[in-house]
């Protein structure tokens, strides 16, 4: 039986049939408790989904949909190590990252990752406290991370979010693309003599970040750094494959490991959060992984009903597969968390672009929407205008913190009272457009008679409220999002701990780069052949 023929998928078939061309403003005209009832808080967090077209019964008909999923199996078997991705045969087991030692599920485990951290913490120290030389024994200015999809954007979002609670004048800088472009305007700004690069890479045989490690070296060594120095003491390489970072030349002492069950979209609590630390200091880091342990506690024992990720990931499902709605913006009202939708759409689609089930059969339903977004503000002058009047249905999650201390902080009083307006104008904007998508022309007293200013409503959304943007809840924003792909998946019966998607492209890249190079394109289709040839007669 596959899963539209079971008993809960054919009950909310049945029941989408009903309602789903029920508006949201009629769902809240005969509801007056669902704004308050359907509020959750845990973890620093306020989620409100009552923004969903969706009534108290469809709830009811989700869980039973989880039930007969076995998601409660399926999230023991998450936290207990099980092979859950199974096409690896592997344990997903982020989670462990950030266990306490009274919840651990295994005490070796356990010793291992306090280990690293231990590992980590220690050259954290050596470059913060500027004890750690480049090759004519000065002190680290900058710190550049190369590494790509995970080694990169858990990082950098964080490094980035929590840019007012930075404790260091270090440097910190991210280098992903191999093109090469970036990095030779950022090498052209550091300094050689004082520049430390992370390489980052769970394989270590990433060809993105192996050519910008290249070009470093060619650099460094290009500055005056002794080549054998250039690899000591200007390298940090972190990876689950020591053998390859040895190999690449990176000193023993400077190798940070973690393991092959922490995939590489959920590493940043590993030692990939090298730069992390070393920004915000290793309580800094401990915080965040708090707080992300908070939310596993929370996932593990609320009931579906309490449950944050389990909720969001419901209405995902509610969405994508009775309401047939294809796309998810998310929309951070805080430019600080400008990262945040290009951390997720790794995150979720990485996890969720899936169109085979856990045993090799193609589904029959719709899987992982398209995610995207940009900061919300600036969204509005961007693409809302296809939210509010477009023919595409989109889920959007509006996202942002209650207070902000940093506002408090600012010595001078004028200042901190025009950013405290700015707060609130933003605030205000986040609620003002989650209820004229949500409403419509309902939103107005008159409705508009010109078709052009007419606003239809009834996009569905979350709204996200954060007590405040510090590193314990951004730690438990970023679980929330993960446990969120994680039920989604179970739902869908597929694997979100495999990539299998993205290797085809890197094979047939390296074949394409050798007649890119030679010119012999034979064997190419016809279209790679003429674009080699221009490329080339260009050239
Ligand atoms: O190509 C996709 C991917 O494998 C991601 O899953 C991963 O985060 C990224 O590449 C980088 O991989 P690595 O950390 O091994 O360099």
């Amino acid at each position: 039986m596959t899963l539209t023929q079971t008993p809960a998928w054919h009950d909310l078939a049945e029941h989408a049939n009903v309602i789903k061309s029920w508006h949201l403003s009629r769902l809240f005209a005969q509801d007056e408790q669902r704004g308050q009832r359907d509020q959750l808080a845990a973890c620093g967090i306020t989620v409100n989904v009552s923004r969903q077209r969706m009534l108290p019964e469809t709830w009811q008909l989700l869980y039973r949909l989880a039930e007969q999923q076995d998601l409660s199996t399926s999230i023991s078997a998450l936290f207990s190590g099980h092979a859950i991705n199974h096409t690896e045969g592997r344990a997903a087991l982020h989670t462990a990252l950030r266990a306490e030692q009274s919840d651990a599920h295994d005490a070796t485990i356990w010793q291992a990752v306090q280990q690293q951290l231990a590992n980590m913490q220690l050259l954290v120290d050596k470059i913060r406290a500027g004890q750690w030389r480049g090759f004519s024994g000065r002190a680290i200015t900058d710190v550049v991370n190369l590494g790509v999809g995970g080694s990169d954007l858990g990082p950098n979002l964080v490094v980035s979010a929590l840019q007012q609670q930075k404790n260091t004048a270090i440097g910190i800088h991210y280098l992903s693309s191999m093109d090469g472009a970036k990095t030779a305007a950022l090498l052209n700004k550091l300094n050689p003599h004082t520049t430390l690069f992370v390489f980052a890479s769970k394989t270590f045989t990433t060809i993105d970040t192996l050519a910008n490690a290249q070009t470093a070296i060619e650099w460094l060594v290009a500055h005056g750094a002794p080549k054998a120095l250039a690899y000591q003491q200007h390298f940090v390489g972190v990876s689950a494959n020591p053998r390859k970072m040895s190999e690449f030349g990176i000193h023993p002492e400077h190798q940070l490991h973690f393991w092959e069950w922490v995939g590489g979209r959920y590493s940043l609590w590993s030692t990939i959060g090298f730069t992390i630390a070393i920004a915000v200091g290793m309580p800094g880091f401990r915080a965040l992984l708090q707080g992300a342990h908070a939310m596993d506690v929370h996932f593990r024992t609320a009931t579906w009903s309490d449950n944050m990720p389990v909720r969001l990931a419901l209405a995902t499902v509610w969405n994508r597969n009775f309401l047939g709605i294809h796309g998810k913006a998310i929309l951070p009202y805080d430019a600080r968390l400008a990262l945040l939708p290009a951390y997720l759409t790794q995150l979720i689609m990485e996890s969720n672009g899936k169109s085979v089930d856990r045993n090799g059969r193609a589904v029959d339903y719709a899987t992982c929407p398209i995610v995207w977004g940009e900061v919300g503000p600036n969204a509005q002058h961007a693409f809302y205008q296809l939210l509010h009047q477009g023919t595409e249905a989109v889920a959007c999650d509006f996202i942002a913190p209650i207070t902000r201390p940093d506002i408090e902080a600012e010595p001078d009083e004028a200042t901190r009272s025009a950013l405290h307006y700015q707060h609130q104008l933003a605030l205000a904007n986040l609620l003002a457009q989650s209820t004229v998508l949500m409403l419509g022309d309902a939103a107005l007293e008159t409705p508009p008679t010109d078709a052009h200013k007419h606003y239809a409503g009834n996009q569905p959304s979350n709204t996200i409220l954060l007590n405040q943007l510090d590193a314990k809840t951004l730690g438990a924003l970023i679980a929330l999002y993960e446990h969120q792909t994680f039920v989604e998946a179970v739902i869908w019966n597929i694997n979100p701990f495999d990539q299998w998607g993205v290797e085809l492209g890197k094979q047939i890249a390296l074949k394409t780069l050798q007649a890119l190079q030679t010119g012999a394109s034979s064997g190419f289709d016809q279209a790679t052949v003429a674009l080699i040839e221009a490329l080339r007669n260009a050239g």
